[in-house]
């Protein structure tokens, strides 16, 4: 349990820094609730007594300081993340303490790799970017699925979510993003990223019992493509999305998700089917849940927890995969996510 130690939630009245919040709760932990609107933090005040207010704006660095003053770490659910990624983890690193986001931009998690892997490993400060659905469980199955390879020819991360009713934050992030690379597409292949105008390829893809073969787009790259080269030698990482949920991602009018069960879920659920492969072997694993926003809170909380009691592997700037143990992460969100543990082992 959290035995009380607090933990702030830059972002906390969106609709992922709710979820964020309730876990930490339910975890024992204390959360601060950060975020650029006093109003909207006074509301979520008044529905979670107790939960002080932080008002801070990402330009604001003496207003970060003051909210992370007291922190024992900070989460970051405040999207687009190319405005509030870099000076959250200024921040963090100014107050010594432990970072981890939700973002599910490329070229935010680069850049947390790029600017800030000196600093936080020199300060001996965990900074896990991406720490979330896309990016953080991507990276857990892949290197769980790994085993004891740390080389693999290809990672395959098959994304089969039932629909997609995308956030405000998710819409704004995804166009912030497709600026920032020109309105090019992204893939990793070749050992990098590459930049590209190519068509996406619709595909096939075998997803594992009862969802089985789907339509999906190929290429339809996520935020694994940064957060499984940064640890696991592959140079080919190909994500897939249901065709479905891609639709609905790009409708003329996406509508938000709405809430079916007492914890303010969705409808939506998911399964994330990963396959690597090295030489004739594949390994596979899988994991199936419901709404890729709600399974973000346990996700980030879980990686907060593991810091904070010593449970990593490195520190520094780090993706899921390479600070915590990757089978045990799994094995603890057992309440929210059915691993399939392997689904297939050949060779
Ligand atoms: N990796 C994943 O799988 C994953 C999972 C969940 C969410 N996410 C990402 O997390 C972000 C939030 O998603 P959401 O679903 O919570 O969206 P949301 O409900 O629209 O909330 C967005 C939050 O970000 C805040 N925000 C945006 N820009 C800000 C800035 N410059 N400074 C301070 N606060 C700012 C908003 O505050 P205001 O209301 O004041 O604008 C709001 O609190 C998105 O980028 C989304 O892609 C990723």
């Amino acid at each position: 349990m959290g035995s009380g130690r607090n933990v702030a939630v830059f972002g906390a009245y969106g609709h992922t820094g709710r979820f964020v919040v309730a876990e930490l709760r339910e975890r024992g932990y204390v959360p601060l609730l950060l975020g650029r609107d006093q109003g909207k933090l006074t509301a979520l005040a008044q529905a979670q007594p107790g939960l002080e207010t932080w008002q801070a704006s990402a330009d604001d660095p003496a207003a970060l300081d003051r909210a992370l003053k007291g922190a024992d770490a900070v989460i970051n659910t405040a999207g687009p993340f190319a405005s509030t990624a870099g000076p959250l983890v200024e921040a963090a690193l100014r107050a010594g303490i432990p970072y981890v986001d939700v973002a599910a931009e490329i070229e935010a998690n680069v850049d947390t790799f790029a600017h800030f892997a000196e600093r936080a490993g020199a300060a001996g400060i965990a900074v896990v970017p991406a720490m979330a659905f896309y990016g953080g469980l991507g990276d857990l199955l892949v290197t769980t699925a790994m085993g004891d390879w740390t080389a693999a020819d290809e990672v395959h991360v098959a994304y089969g979510l039932s629909s997609w009713h995308p956030t405000a934050g998710t819409l704004a992030s995804g166009t912030v993003s497709s600026q920032r690379r020109g309105g090019r597409r992204v893939r990793y292949s070749g050992g990098q990223l590459q930049y590209h105008d190519d068509a996406l390829p619709t595909l096939e893809w075998p997803f594992p019992a009862p969802l089985g073969p789907q339509s999906v787009i190929g290429e339809f790259s996520m935020a694994d493509v940064v957060t499984v080269p940064s640890h696991l030698a592959v140079p080919e990482v190909r994500t897939y999305m249901t065709a479905k949920a891609a639709a609905d991602l790009f409708a003329p009018d996406p509508s938000a998700p709405t809430a079916v069960d007492e914890r303010g879920r969705s409808e939506q659920t998911f399964v994330v089917d990963v396959l690597v492969r090295s030489g004739d072997t594949e390994r596979r694993v899988a994991a199936a849940g419901q709404d890729i926003y709600a399974i973000s809170a346990p996700l980030a909380v879980e990686a907060v927890d593991r810091i904070l009691t010593g449970r990593t592997r490195t520190t520094g700037v780090a993706s899921a995969g390479a600070i915590f143990d990757a089978p045990d992460f799994l094995r603890a969100l057992s309440a929210h996510l059915t691993v399939h543990l392997p689904l297939d082992m050949r060779g």
